[in-house]
């Protein structure tokens, strides 16, 4: 170790020292006197319930909104951040939790927009930016050419480039919302590799996530938000996960993954045979009423591939589908739909939510023929179906009838599983259900999808998070470079069996 351990002789000064940072909107308090000091060589994890005021406060540090009130002070100078350019002059650099990143752009012009290297004679420095571009991406362990069209890449790939974007701005401070959301294991492994070096090189880090485990790994401080306040903070070494929970949340979550018991019917969907010239092969599963069939793989392993066949997104090139027993083709997400299956994509902050519509209306759309109805009773309808969607989902917003567009992004996430449930499918696939969201809602949705389950509703649940595959399945599907590999009863099942057959790696003798 290079650096002294956090207890060095002198006291440490802070870098940065937010006090009384007030942020409202319309009916919305979202911070309400935030004081936190971040220091140089530390991680400092903000941990907090959806819509605590996290991704406010990122905002605000980074010229993108300005408090109406408090007072930040960077190196004992204060300043102030008009906008976005500000933040970055003064050496404060993040990755939001959901950036904006431009499809028809490069990947090296997505890396560079606004501060692309130029020439003596003022041009872009086209050279210069690939091999910076390259630099850079090689830097965080990405694997990505610097020429690539963004639209070309994956979920995973573009939150890498937004990872180098950040970092291609000199910064002193670095802020990560949710940074890890949509990373692979083996490259959140090199996202932590690269959090230490920026520690060695002396940068405070500000770190957001709800997953504790990370929380304990990575951070040295902590500070828990709470409806927009800083409710208890100090080093993580000196804290536990049941007292961060308590912090958060007002009360301890002891059940997280609350299963009951459903009478497994007949077979609803029956898969056989299905292929696909390049992501999966000779795929074959059943789904019974009132199941709930885990699919765990490592990133990359088809699973979200096969669910968006089944859903018609994209097309299988052969095998068969049964619904009910009886022959079906699916086509179009319509067609799926119209059978009866509905399909909540890992990705859900862009397609997932029309913004400029209310948060209600979002819920509504999809179920409209339901509530079919002309003037206010449909109107009282569809407040009824969202409001009793909403919560039981553990969304929280100040009113149903806000552009969706104003909701944290936990409660945007929660916004588009309502709006699936209250189709009232018969089959429901979640790809990652509760990614991004705080633990006390993911207890919310675990209760709610067994509920649910127990009342006939057949669910295939695509998790990464063992403890939610174990906790939440009645058998679990394991797939592998495009195959399955493993159908395991719940009874019996352990977190090692999950990742030997999704490694690959044999029983030991
Ligand atoms: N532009 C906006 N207009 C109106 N309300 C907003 C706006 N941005 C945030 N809010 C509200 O401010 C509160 C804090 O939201 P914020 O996004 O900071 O939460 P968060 O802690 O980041 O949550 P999450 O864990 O879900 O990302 C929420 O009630 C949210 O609805
Ligand atoms: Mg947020």
């Amino acid at each position: 170790m290079l650096h002294a351990p956090s207890t060095s002789i002198r006291a440490k000064t802070p870098l940065l020292t937010l006090s009384g940072i007030s942020k409202g909107f319309p009916g919305v308090r979202a911070l309400a006197g935030v004081a936190l000091e971040i220091f140089p060589g530390e991680v400092t994890a903000l941990i907090g319930e959806n819509g605590a005021g996290k991704s406010t406060l990122v905002k605000i540090l980074t010229g993108i909104y300005q408090p109406d009130a408090g007072t930040i002070r960077l190196g004992g100078a204060e300043v102030s951040f008009r906008a976005a350019h500000d933040a970055a002059a003064a050496g404060i650099t993040a990755i939001h939790q959901e950036t904006v990143l431009f499809d028809e752009l490069s990947v090296a012009e997505n890396i560079f927009l606004g501060h692309a290297p130029r020439s003596r004679f003022g041009l872009i420095d086209w050279p210069a930016m690939r091999r910076n571009a390259a630099a850079l991406l090689d830097r965080i362990g990405a694997r990505i050419a610097p020429e690539t069209r963004l639209r070309d890449l994956g979920l995973a790939s573009r939150h890498l480039v937004a990872i180098a974007r950040a970092l291609s701005v000199e910064a002193r401070i670095v802020i990560m919302d949710e940074p890890t959301a949509s990373l692979s294991h083996k490259e959140i492994a090199e996202l932590y590799e690269l959090i230490e070096r920026l520690k060695a090189e002396g940068k405070a880090i500000l770190f957001i996530s709800h997953k504790f485990e990370e929380i304990f790994r990575i951070s040295d401080r902590y500070c828990v938000f709470r409806d927009g306040e800083c409710v208890g903070g100090g080093m993580t070494a000196e804290t536990d996960h049941n007292e961060l929970v308590r912090l958060m949340v007002g009360r301890s979550v002891d059940q997280i993954f609350p299963k009951t018991a459903a009478e497994i019917g007949a077979p609803v969907l029956s898969v056989s045979g299905y292929s696909h010239p390049t992501e999966f092969e000779d795929i074959g599963f059943e789904l019974r009423r009132g199941e709930i069939l885990g699919f765990y793989g490592l990133i990359g392993a088809g699973r979200s591939e096969i669910m968006q066949a089944l859903f018609g997104i994209t097309r299988a090139s052969s095998g068969t589908l049964r619904i009910d027993g009886k022959a079906a083709r699916i086509r179009t997400p319509a067609e799926a739909i119209a059978q009866g299956i509905v399909y909540v994509p890992e990705e859900r902050g862009q397609q997932g939510t029309i913004a400029g519509l209310p948060i209600f209306q979002n819920i509504t759309l999809p179920s409209l023929a339901k509530t079919s109805r002309a003037g206010f009773i449909r109107l009282a309808e569809e407040f009824a179906l969202a409001r009793e969607y909403t919560a039981r989902l553990n969304l929280r917003a100040a009113a149903l009838d806000r552009d969706v567009g104003t909701l944290s992004g936990g409660n945007q996430q929660k916004v588009v599983i309502a709006k699936w449930l209250a189709t009232r499918p018969k089959i429901i696939i979640l790809d990652e259900p509760t990614k991004g969201v705080d633990i006390g809602s993911k207890a919310a949705i675990h209760a709610f999808m067994s509920e649910l389950a127990a009342r006939g509703l057949s669910i295939i649940m695509v998790s990464s998070e063992i403890p939610e595959i174990l906790g939440m399945s009645d058998r679990v599907i394991v797939m592998r470079e495009g195959r399955i590999v493993a159908s395991l009863p719940r009874e019996g099942l352990g977190a090692e069996m999950l990742v030997r057959a999704a490694a690959g790696i044999r029983e030991a003798a």
